[in-house]
């Protein structure tokens, strides 16, 4: 595995990788690696010739209050599971290698990235979006992994990548659970073990919900005030919505199209966020890997 800092150096091992028509597979990330990003770099490997992973805490998508300085790291750990999963070419730039001085260009995402997260998070999609373009443009991969936890900023930059006439095919993975149900994040180790435990009543609310989707309601209403019955009383919660899977919007009405049960609450004073694709069934969210 090669390890590269600098947009120069990686442009020309991307090239070297691709030689022989081998497709590129990408999976961007902020590190702390645990195994939802093992399963995103799992796909590409599978799915792609050489697989590039970058690891950059991107300053542009936290807010004034939130916790860039504190987002945990561990780069040893993080280049010893790339090595493992066979990953070809690792990434680490400097935040003047993304951001030299005098940086003003910004991506603005628009109406998907109003609502939710948006809404508690403003000017979140628009460094997201940003940052991801310009991996975008410095690896051009074939192929780029991003995990269903974060459902709105696939929705983002899926959109991006067709607005933009990007030429990359954006795969979403299943989100990784521990068994208790609690999707895998960086931020999880903020947790102590007993927030640990309590965090699991986030998703055991959004599946109680699936799974009375899957027995035939559909309120949306109904559908959020279940979840909420495991939710509430377990963290304070910031949003829990039934959004259009396309375009994230709330759906007031009974669901008549492919939608999401989607949640953000703070177990403690850590901010988690998870959600359900409404129908897909209890198999597919323990499952974890796609
Ligand atoms: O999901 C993440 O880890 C980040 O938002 C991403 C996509 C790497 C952009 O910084």
């Amino acid at each position: 595995m090669r390890l590269v800092r600098s947009v120069a150096e990686l442009r020309i091992a991307v090239r070297t990788l691709r030689e022989g028509g081998k497709r590129i597979g990408f999976v961007p990330t902020m590190g702390f690696l645990h195994e939802g990003h093992a399963s995103l770099i799992r796909q590409s490997t599978a799915r792609c010739g050489a697989t590039v992973v970058s690891i950059f805490v991107n300053p542009t998508q936290f807010g004034p209050n939130e916790d860039l300085a504190k987002y945990p790291r561990d780069l040893e750990g993080d280049q010893n599971l790339c090595l493992r999963m066979g990953v070809d070419l690792l990434f680490l730039p400097e935040v003047p290698e993304i951001y030299p001085t005098g940086f003003s260009t910004t991506v603005e995402p628009g109406r998907l990235a109003e609502p939710l997260c948006g809404q508690f998070r403003p000017g979140h999609f628009r460094g997201v979006a940003t940052v991801v373009a310009k991996l975008f443009h410095m690896v051009e991969p074939d192929l780029a992994f991003f995990g269903q936890k974060d459902l709105q900023q696939t929705a983002v930059i899926r959109r991006m990548v067709r607005d933009l006439d990007m030429p990359v095919e954006v795969i979403v993975v299943p989100t990784v659970r521990e068994a208790g149900g609690l999707a895998l994040s960086s931020r999880n180790a903020y947790l102590s073990t007993e927030e640990r435990q309590r965090a699991c009543g986030i998703s055991q609310g959004l599946f109680a919900a699936d799974a009375a989707y899957r027995a035939g309601e559909r309120h949306p209403e109904r559908l959020v005030a279940l979840a909420l019955e495991r939710i509430r009383p377990i963290s304070s919660v910031q949003y829990c919505e039934v959004v259009d899977l396309q375009d994230m919007q709330p759906l007031l009405r009974p669901v008549d199209r492919p939608a999401a049960l989607v949640t953000a609450a703070f177990v403690g004073s850590t901010r988690l966020i998870d959600n359900v694709i409404l129908g897909q069934g209890p198999d597919l969210h323990e499952s974890g890997t796609g």
